[in-house]
């Protein structure tokens, strides 16, 4: 064990094999010095430097019906919302002044044109009012080429769309028979082609899901050779169909899963941006602290407002519905700074894998 991260540090190749004795690793002494390994790759890449993204969550209407999220669409005992384009702006001057560098737009999945339209007017508000100082990332599901286009063109610059699994079998097993796994990949292709930093991700400690699974996650996004990781364990959520399934819930089995999935990704991808998610948080109280610990190198605060967030709920005990946007500010940099890390302010942040694989130096 110690030879094989040891060597993974100073650049070897982890083979499959390795991936899953690593993501299986249950002994505590063991998973720490993965932990190590990882955060050594993660210092030399990139940095003890986390990057702050503000996170708005524009809505909760959702026209995809996934099994696992509690805004899919036949989730009736859930509040729709929207936020205003006024509430949107004040949400993106808030991270300006905050010195955050960039904001996330995210909601459930729509296609019509006039939510099109909307993002579009959004996008170009949002670099109007900041002097084009904010970076952009959408995480608003699949949507066609054109759109993804008209978006990049008005200043997004980064997009997430987890691929949630990437093994077929069981992405089919979490989705109704109209969501297609074929077209999320070629969604993912055509965000590159437009030009968007990309980032992808998949949850962990799903039912049904091994380590051979998780590994080979890792190699589908080494071989889309993506820029950016969003991952986090899967958590119950009531009201979902698999929600009312899941019975093993334990929340320390989850966080591990997350925490073991960050390191391992680190290891094998070194220079990309991993985030360190909510769900870890919602697992334990200082759980993004120790997701970066393993690897990951952003956070997202969410910075809308505090009225809205009891009606994201995507799993159970989902936390900071309660907290504005300024006190999760100051309980972020005591979290940062308490673990030797520092905020990298006014940064867009860019993956340093983005500008590797384009010869950019921003
Ligand atoms: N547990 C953890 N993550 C979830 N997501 C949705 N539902 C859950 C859940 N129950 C994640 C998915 C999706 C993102 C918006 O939230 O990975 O891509
Ligand atoms: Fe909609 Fe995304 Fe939730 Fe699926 S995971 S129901 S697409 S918000």
């Amino acid at each position: 064990m110690t030879d094989l991260l040891h060597a993974a540090v100073n650049g070897g190749e982890l083979t499959r094999a390795d991936m899953i004795r690593l993501l299986e690793l249950n002994d505590p002494a063991q998973e720490e010095l993965l932990f190590q390994a990882a955060y050594q790759v993660k210092l030399r890449y990139v940095g003890p430097v986390v990057r702050l993204r503000g996170l708005i969550e524009i809505s909760n209407l959702c026209v995809k019906n996934c099994f696992y999220c509690g805004i899919r669409r036949d989730n009736h005992r859930m509040h729709r919302f929207r936020m205003s384009e006024a509430e949107i702006l004040e949400a993106a001057r808030f991270a300006a002044t905050a010195g955050y560098g960039s904001v996330v737009l995210q909601s459930g999945e729509r296609a019509d044109a006039e939510n099109t339209e909307f993002i579009e007017r959004m996008v170009r508000r949002i670099k109007e009012i900041s002097n084009g100082r904010l970076g952009i990332t959408l995480s608003l599901g699949e949507q066609t080429p054109e759109t993804y286009q008209r978006w990049f063109v008005a200043g997004a610059h980064r997009y997430l769309l987890r691929i949630e699994s990437s093994n077929p079998g069981l992405y089919a097993k979490m989705h109704p028979a109209d969501h297609s796994f074929v077209r999320r990949v070629a969604c993912l292709k055509s965000l590159r082609d437009c030009g968007y930093q990309v980032g992808t991700g998949v949850m962990c400690g799903l039912p049904g899901q091994t380590a051979a699974d998780l590994a080979d996650d890792i190699r589908f996004f080494r071989d889309l050779d993506v820029d950016m990781i969003g991952m986090g364990p899967y958590i119950p959520q009531a009201d979902t169909p698999m929600g009312r399934a899941f019975k093993a819930f334990e929340p320390a089995v989850q966080l591990h899963w997350g925490l073991r999935m960050i390191a391992v990704t680190r290891l094998v991808l070194r220079d990309v941006n991993i985030a360190s998610t909510t769900a870890l948080q919602a697992l334990a109280p200082d759980g993004r602290e120790r997701g970066l610990l393993a690897g990951a190198n952003v956070i997202m605060p969410n910075i809308g407002d505090v009225s809205h967030r009891k009606d994201y709920l995507l799993y159970d005990n989902k936390p900071g519905t309660d907290e504005n946007a300024t006190e999760s500010r100051e309980r972020l940099e005591q979290a940062i700074t308490g673990i030797g890390e520092r905020i990298g302010y006014d940064e867009w942040g860019d993956s340093p894998h983005f500008h590797h694989r384009t010869g950019g130096s921003r």
